[in-house]
């Protein structure tokens, strides 16, 4: 079983996870009697460190592999490095990957929760930004979502606007044309959205020249920008963000319209629902 993009999610099944997220938010538990390996080949803070607490909170068995000290270094193939695990027992892989779609060169089928494979797929992420954006709203639906930044090289772009579009909600960008947007500046349309996400500026991604300055006078939120949002909107971020670039020191964490931490909160119990829905085959 693959839980690898969200366009492959019913919306009934999102529901169902994000349902199952706020039960164990509430107190629920549950305990799952396998092994897992967190595969992950580019690096991550949040994703790895959610998984494997969500992991934990399900009694699962971990292990870890990274990049630079296994055989992946001796030029081992990730699908050779998954048969071998599974030969020891582990048969449910947590993979990040900086190739696109990875799983689709695979010969055989394995038990893969993705992670983040290059540019293309998040879906834990856009789980837990939904789940963010429901306890805010009580809705995913018919709602006006503003993702500001790097569209061009953004997964987190692309799992949001497929699921939010899944419930009628519309998705619009702001950005510069060589980031992917048609140049309109944040403050002339910040104040039509109820949700504003914020991407983090890749730097490691594109190879275009740059303005960092530039891009924040633009499409950084700050003090005057935050003061034309809706009453109720909110603001949003997967992180790691750059501090002072996508939103200003002073409001970020701190604003009362800041939900960046309630993001990663949510990402633990996210997690949990999705190992749940993979490792009970639902
Ligand atoms: N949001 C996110 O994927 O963060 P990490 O890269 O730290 O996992």
């Amino acid at each position: 079983m693959n839980f690898t993009s969200i366009s492959t999610l019913h919306p009934d099944q999102i529901r169902w996870i994000i349902k199952r997220a706020q039960a164990f938010k509430e107190g629920g538990s549950l305990k799952i009697n396998q092994s897992v390996a967190n595969i992950f080949l580019e690096p991550s803070t949040r994703t790895l460190m959610s998984f494997q607490v969500a992991q934990k909170n399900l009694s699962m068995d971990i292990y870890n592999i990274q990049a630079d000290t296994s055989s992946f270094t001796k030029g081992e193939s990730l699908e050779d490095t998954l048969l071998n695990l599974e030969a020891m027992g582990i048969n449910t892989f947590v993979i990040r990957s900086k190739e696109n779609a990875y799983w689709e060169n695979f010969k055989q089928d394995h038990n893969i929760i993705n992670a983040g494979d290059g540019t293309m797929n998040h879906p834990s992420q856009a789980l837990l930004d939904a789940m963010t954006i429901e306890e805010n709203f009580g809705t995913l639906e018919n709602l006006k979502v503003l993702i500001v930044g790097d569209v061009k090289h953004s997964r987190v772009y692309e799992s949001n606007k497929v699921l939010l579009e899944k419930f009628g909600s519309t998705v619009d960008v702001v950005a510069p044309v060589e980031l992917g947007g048609n140049d309109q500046e944040l403050k002339e349309v910040i104040g039509n959205y109820d949700i504003v996400m914020f991407l983090r500026v890749q730097h490691e991604r594109h190879a275009e020249s740059f303005s960092v300055a530039e891009y924040n006078r633009r499409f950084g939120l700050n003090n005057e920008s935050v003061a034309l949002m809706k009453e109720d909107a909110i603001f949003m971020h997967p992180g790691p963000v750059n501090r002072g670039v996508e939103i200003e020191e002073e409001l970020l964490y701190k604003h009362p319209k800041c939900k960046v931490l309630e993001q990663v909160t949510n990402g633990v119990y996210i997690r949990m629902a999705i190992l749940e829905f993979m490792c009970k085959n639902i």
